[in-house]
Parts: C-alpha cells; sequence; structure tokens
C-alpha cells in the first residue's frame, strides 16, 4: 500500500503531538515526521534527509508558533513575527521542493479563526482573551500568517485546546478552564489530510465549516 509522508512542527506539544497521535492511529500507511524546535536551523538538512528516506513529502503541517506576551513590544513582536511567521515561510519554502513531488500534496498552516480581519472588525473578543496581556503581536503574527499561500493550501483554526500556548501554569494551560481536548484539533488536521476536506481548499478551515478572511 502506498506511503504518505507528512512533517509536523511543534510536534512535542498541545495540536501539533494531538495531530501526531491522531495521523498515526488513523494508519500504518501515514509516516509521521515530528520535527520539533531544532529544524528551522537545520531545515536544509531536514529536506535532504527527508529527500534521502522518503523521495518526497506529501503533507507539511506548519504548526508551531509562539504566543509570547512579553511586557516588551519589540521581543514579543520579534518572537511572535519570527516564529509564526517567517518561520513557517522558511520551512515551507525549504520543503516545497519535496512537495512538488508528491502526486497528492497538502500544505497546512495552523492559524486562529480570532485572527482574521473580518472576525476582528465585526465580533467581541472571547471571553478567554481577557485573562491573556499583550495579544498584539501574537494575532498580528497570525493575520500574517493567513496570507501564505501555495499547492493545495489549508489554513486551519483548531480551536481553542489546551495546550502551552498561553503559559505553562494549569490555568493558562486550561484556558482558564475554557479550552477543550487537543484531540479535537489532532482530528481536524487529520480529517484535512484525509482529503475530507478538499472542497475548502484555500480557506481558513475550522470543525465546523469555513471563516471569512
Ligand atoms: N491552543 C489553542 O487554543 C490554539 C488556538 C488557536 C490556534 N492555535 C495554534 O495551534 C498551533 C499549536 O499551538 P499549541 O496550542 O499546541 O501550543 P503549544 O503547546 O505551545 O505548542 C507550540 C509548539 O511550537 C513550538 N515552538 C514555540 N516557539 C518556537 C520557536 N521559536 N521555534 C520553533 N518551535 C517553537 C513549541 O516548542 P517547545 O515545546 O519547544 O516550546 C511547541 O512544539 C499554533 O500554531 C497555535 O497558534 C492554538
Amino acid at each position: 500500500m502506498a506511503s504518505t509522508t507528512v512533517l509536523i512542527t511543534g510536534a512535542n506539544s498541545g495540536a501539533g503531538l494531538a495531530a501526531t497521535k491522531e495521523l498515526a492511529r488513523a494508519s500504518p500507511t501515514l509516516h509521521i515526521i515530528m520535527a520539533c524546535r531544532s529544524l528551522k536551523p537545520k531545515q536544509q538538512k531536514a529536506a535532504a534527509h527527508i529527500e534521502q528516506i522518503f523521495g518526497r513529502l506529501d503533507v507539511l503541517v506548519n504548526n508551531a508558533a509562539s504566543g509570547s506576551g512579553d511586557p516588551d513590544v519589540k521581543t514579543r513582536f520579534s518572537l511572535c513575527l519570527e516564529t509564526n511567521v517567517t518561520g513557517p515561510a522558511m520551512v515551507a519554502a525549504a520543503l516545497r521542493p519535496l512537495l512538488l513531488k508528491s502526486a497528492n500534496r497538502y500544505s497546512l498552516y495552523i492559524s486562529s479563526g480570532q485572527r482574521t480581519l473580518v472576525r476582528n472588525a465585526t465580533q467581541r473578543p472571547p471571553t478567554h482573551s481577557l485573562h491573556l496581556q499583550n495579544l498584539d503581536a501574537y494575532m498580528v503574527s497570525k493575520a500574517a500568517l493567513n496570507m501564505l499561500a501555495g499547492l493545495k493550501v489549508f489554513v486551519v483554526s483548531p480551536g481553542f485546546v489546551r495546550s502551552n500556548l498561553r503559559g505553562t501554569s494549569e490555568e493558562a494551560r486550561s484556558g482558564w478552564g475554557q479550552a477543550g481536548d487537543p484531540e479535537a484539533a489532532g482530528e481536524l488536521i487529520l480529517s484535512v489530510v484525509q482529503g475530507k476536506r478538499d472542497g475548502d481548499v484555500g480557506s481558513l478551515v475550522h470543525a465546523d465549516g469555513v471563516y471569512p478572511w
């Protein structure tokens, strides 16, 4: 049976780890490459390594992100923009030649449905954001990420789920008691990889539909 090679960045935690587990459970033909922090400085090596072993890449899940709310403006903007925009763009560029070798390629950018221009302009912020300070850099970075595109691209809003994004205290991890199970984010990513959301290609998808930009 033909195999599908999937690379997930930030795969050691939260939504990335949940997606890794969901995909690994779903089918023995899905080979998951769990990329953690070391990918960025070594991405050219990573691409060569993947080419040597698998010959191509079928699915790239650009998931890693920083939720930095550092009180220093330059620090949080540098961190969020470098990690959430420049990083995914570099990873996508380095792995694009390998994706182009796949007959059924998918490129996913894990973003945030809250950070769209329309929703930002028309909706009140969710109550959990009252607990968060200095969200500006994260919001700007996700709006910028939504502009990256190419191949068969999906921008994915995983929902408000437990993770280290807001900090590592139990309060922050659980989103002040409001965050859901990251397994739901994993299931959403799996459904895209399995082609169940092909009708939504080019959109910002969430579990129940798509968001306007
Ligand atoms: N959780 C939510 O409610 C929620 C809602 C909307 C969108 N999202 C999105 O879901 C995705 C996954 O986030 P998560 O919630 O699962 O958060 P998480 O548990 O904090 O995981 C983030 C991942 O990104 C990695 N990362 C952070 N800074 C990095 C850097 N400078 N260089 C390389 N890797 C870095 C982390 O590595 P370390 O473990 O080494 O720090 C970790 O693997 C993100 O794109 C996030 O914006 C999450």
